[in-house]
C-alpha cells in the first residue's frame, strides 16, 4: 500500500505512473493505451492523460456493463501498446458486472495491467476483493467506505494497494523513505498524506472489527435496495443485476419530466432542500439522473424521510403535469425557497407559502432554510468573475 495519495482521483495517477513504471522496468515503455468504460468517472480520463496516457474508450451494453466484445476486439486491437484497464467495480452504475472476471482476463492475456477504481469498496468490504476479481491496483477512497467525512470538499484520501509484482515501484518521497525500491517520485507533498486523518479510518476499522466491516457492506447494499424497493414505483431505476437488485446504489431517471411538465433532476434537487436534504449525486454517471448512494451510516428513519420526501416530489410533478400548478409557477422550479421569501410581505406565487417551505410534516420540527436560491450552475464554471480587488483599491485603502 502506499498511503501518500490525497485523494481518489490522485490515487489513479499513482497507480498509473506505478503500472507506467513497472512496464518500462520490463523494457516496454511503449505501452501507453488505457482502456476506459463509458460508464468511468470523469476523473479516470483526466488521470490517464495526466499520466501521459492515450485514452480508448471501450462501449457499455444496454444494460450498462461493459460490452465485453468491444472490450476484446479494443485489448487485441492495441494488444502492442496496451498499459492497463481501468474499471470500477461493482460499476458506476451501482451494478457487479456479471463478467468482470472475463473483462479483467482478456486485459492481462494482450499484456495490460488492471486498475480497479475503489470508489465503490463500500459494496466489497470483507465480501469479496478487489485481487479475486483479477485487479493489479485499486485505490480506496478513505472518505467514501471507510468513515472519513465527506463534506464540503474534502480533505480525503485515496491510497493505492497493489499486487506484490508492483510493490518496487510504490511512490518514493525525496526526504522521508518510503514507497519500494525503485519507487517513482512522490505523488503528494507529504510522505503519508494527510497522516492525521488516516487515523479516522484506522480507528473504524479497528472498532468495528472484520465481521463489523462485513456487516457495514451488508447493510450498505441492504439500504440501497430498501431504497431502490420504496422508490422504484415512483421514480424508474435505471440499471439492475440480472436478479432485478443494485449494489449499494442506484440510478434514479428523472429525463421523462422535462417533456411533461419542464421538470428536470435539478428542479428535483433543489426542491429536497426544502425538505431538509442536501440532493444525492446529480448528473452522474448519467445526465439527467440522481444517484443515491446511502451507504451503511443512515438509520432507517433517516432513509424513510428521504424516500416520503421524493415520493412527495413526485407527487408535485404529478401535479404539474395534470395542471393544479403551471409548468412556469410551481414548487419545483422556483425551489428552494428561503425564509427571506417566505416571510416576505408579498406572495406572487400559486401554491402556499406553507406547501413552498414546510412541504412535510417532520420538517416543521427541525427546518433547514436555504440562505440563497438558485446560483445558475454551469453559467458560474464557465463565466469565471474575479473578485480579486484592482491595486488602485489597495492604493486608495493605504491612503485612507
Ligand atoms: C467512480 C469514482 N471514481 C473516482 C472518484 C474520484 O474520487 P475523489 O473524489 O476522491 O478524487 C469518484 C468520486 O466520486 C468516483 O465516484
Amino acid at each position: 500500500m502506499s498511503l501518500q495519495p490525497n485523494s481518489g482521483a490522485q490515487g489513479e495517477y499513482a497507480g498509473l505512473v506505478v503500472i507506467q513504471k513497472y512496464h518500462n522496468d520490463r523494457g516496454q515503455s511503449h505501452r501507453n493505451v488505457v482502456l476506459i468504460p463509458q460508464s468511468a468517472h470523469g476523473t479516470n480520463p483526466a488521470s490517464a492523460v495526466l499520466a501521459g496516457l492515450k485514452v480508448v474508450v471501450v462501449k457499455c451494453d444496454d444494460d450498462g456493463n461493459i460490452d465485453l466484445s468491444d472490450l476484446r476486439l479494443k485489448a487485441e486491437q492495441h494488444q502492442e501498446n496496451l498499459s492497463c484497464l481501468m474499471v470500477t467495480y461493482p460499476s458506476t452504475h451501482g451494478v457487479y458486472e456479471e463478467n468482470i472476471k472475463q473483462i479483467t482476463a482478456a486485459i492481462h492475456a494482450n499484456g495490460g495491467q488492471v486498475y480497479m477504481d475503489g470508489a465503490n469498496m463500500n459494496a466489497q468490504v470483507g465480501l469479496t476483493c478487489p485481487a479475486l476479481i483479477g485487479a493489479d491496483v485499486c485505490h480506496l477512497n478513505l472518505h467514501k467506505t471507510f468513515a472519513i467525512p465527506h463534506g464540503g470538499g474534502g480533505p480525503g484520501m485515496g491510497p493505492i494497494g497493489v499486487a506484490e509484482h508492483l510493490a518496487p515501484f510504490l511512490p518514493s518521497h525525496t526526504v522521508v523513505p518510503t514507497g519500494g525500491r525503485k519507487g517513482v517520485n512522490a505523488v503528494a507533498a507529504a510522505p503519508w498524506g494527510s497522516a492525521l486523518i488516516l487515523l479516522i479510518s484506522y480507528g473504524y476499522i479497528k472498532m468495528l472489527g472484520k465481521t463489523g466491516v462485513q456487516r457495514a457492506t451488508e447493510i450498505a447494499m441492504l439500504n440501497a435496495n430498501y431504497i431502490k424497493a420504496r422508490l422504484e414505483k415512483h421514480y424508474p431505476v435505471l440499471y439492475k443485476g440480472k436478479n432485478g437488485f443494485c449494489a449499494h446504489e442506484m440510478i434514479l431517471d428523472c429525463r421523462a419530466f422535462k417533456a411533461v411538465a419542464n421538470v428536470d433532476v435539478t428542479d428535483i434537487a433543489k426542491r429536497l432542500m426544502d425538505y431538509g436534504f442536501h440532493a444525492p449525486t446529480v448528473a452522474f454517471p448519467v445526465a439527467g439522473t440522481l444517484m443515491v448512494e446511502p451507504t451503511e451510516s443512515e438509520p432507517l428513519e433517516e432513509i424513510d424521510r428521504f424516500c416520503d420526501a421524493m415520493i412527495a416530489i413526485r407527487h408535485e410533478i404529478m401535479e404539474v403535469i395534470n395542471g393544479e400548478y403551471s409548468k412556469e409557477d410551481n414548487m419545483l422550479v422556483n425551489a428552494p425557497h428561503t425564509a427571506l421569501e417566505a416571510t416576505a410581505d408579498e406572495w406572487k406565487h400559486s401554491y402556499s407559502r406553507q406547501k413552498a417551505v414546510f412541504p412535510a410534516p417532520w420538517v416543521a420540527g427541525n427546518k433547514f432554510w436555504p440562505s440563497v436560491k438558485r446560483v445558475d450552475n454551469a453559467y458560474g464554471d464557465r463565466n469565471l468573475v474575479c473578485t480579486c480587488p484592482d491595486v488602485l483599491s489597495y492604493e486608495n485603502a493605504e491612503a485612507i
